[in-house]
């Protein structure tokens, strides 16, 4: 049995407490989005996201608490996102962390957060059988993992420079939208017929599974000065746009599902939350013979319910960590 798990996660722009009875039992997810706070400067400032984070995750976590209607004395271990992010950020959940795994005497686990955006699967589909192979689609990272054994991941597929969230936020931006980008491009994409512009698909013909997609935000740009003055409906453009984007993405995760032989798929991220990335998926899976998972959009976008199920699994194995975890803010190489 895995108890009940508190998790933090600040690892970006984004507060979030919860409180996990089992794997799968969500007594509290609260989420405190700092965006209108960076919204005048067009994009996240770290210093100003770390002092956020300080000022919310006390009364968030009261909160969570209240919800779930738990105290802390309860709670069996303490888990928070360790890895990556911005380090100023990640260093206030993990210093509430420990400080609350020191005075309550329970165990520690550090989580890192692109592993957790899987789990927000396992957490509402229950244990789907492995392997699969996920498509991570974060903001700052486009990853595709196979997963054989929980816990266990291993990158078959990263972006080699941008990811396909970061890509999706900047041209978004171009078009004077705020940050972040996806939500409007999504609509927008579900809305419009894609328009008659080539934009290309970096990487789609390569055989390969990772991805590059600093070319096609480069191709926006290079579109938006060519058409300067006479700039067609943006509905139809970035119609077009996220297609491309689409394509690849949706292309890789099924040769990498069938290169590896695996029977399903899994979505995650906060690209993930996009409707029509989902619908593109389920059709394109459905042809191929695919199970294709992806949870509701409020665990696509960051949250610390899915920390907690990575960290319930753990706790489970027994696999603790010291009060000496350290913060890191880039993946291992
Ligand atoms: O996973 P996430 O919340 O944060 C990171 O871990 O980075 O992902 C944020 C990304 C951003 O690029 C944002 O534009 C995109 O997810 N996003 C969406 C939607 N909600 C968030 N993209 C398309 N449709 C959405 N509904
Ligand atoms: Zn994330």
């Amino acid at each position: 049995m895995s108890g009940l798990g508190l998790a933090i996660d600040t690892t970006f722009d984004d507060t979030s407490v919860a409180l996990l009875r089992g794997k799968h039992q969500v007594l509290a997810n609260l989420t405190l989005s700092q965006i209108a706070q960076h919204a005048e400067f067009g994009g996240i400032v770290p210093e100003r996201a770390s002092r956020k984070h300080l000022e919310a995750i006390h009364p968030l976590l009261e909160h969570a608490l209240h919800q779930a209607q738990v105290r802390l004395d309860q709670v069996d271990y303490v888990a928070v996102s360790n890895l990556p992010g911005l380090l100023g950020s990640i260093l206030v959940g993990m210093t509430v962390a420990k400080s609350l795994a020191y005075a309550l005497k329970r165990p520690l686990i550090g989580v890192n957060h692109i592993e957790a955006h899987p789990y927000a699967n396992f957490l509402v589909h229950g244990d789907l059988p492995l392997p699969l192979v996920h498509l991570v689609a974060a903001g700052g990272h486009t990853l595709l993992l196979l997963q054989e054994r929980h816990l266990e991941f291993r990158i078959i597929g990263r972006s080699v420079d941008d990811a396909a969230g970061e890509c999706v936020d900047k041209v978004a931006k171009m078009f004077g939208h705020p940050f972040p980008g996806g939500p409007v491009v999504d609509r927008l994409a579900l809305e419009h017929a894609p328009g008659p512009y080539a934009f290309p698909r970096p990487m789609l013909h390569d055989g390969g599974l990772d991805f590059s997609f600093s070319g096609l935000k480069t191709a926006m740009l290079y579109f938006l000065r060519e058409h300067q003055g006479r700039l067609p409906p943006e509905g139809p453009v970035l119609s077009a746009f996220f297609e491309a984007v689409l394509d690849v993405l949706v292309s890789k995760t099924l040769r990498a599902a069938k290169r590896h032989g695996v029977a399903g798929v899994a979505l995650s991220g906060g690209l993930a939350a996009s409707r029509k990335l989902q619908g593109r998926f389920a059709a394109e899976c459905g042809a191929a013979g695919l199970a294709c998972h992806v949870p509701p959009p409020a665990l696509c976008t960051d949250n610390a319910a899915m920390v907690a199920c990575l960290a319930a699994y753990r706790h489970e194995a027994g696999l603790h960590d010291g009060l000496d975890l350290e913060a890191y803010p880039n993946l291992p190489a």
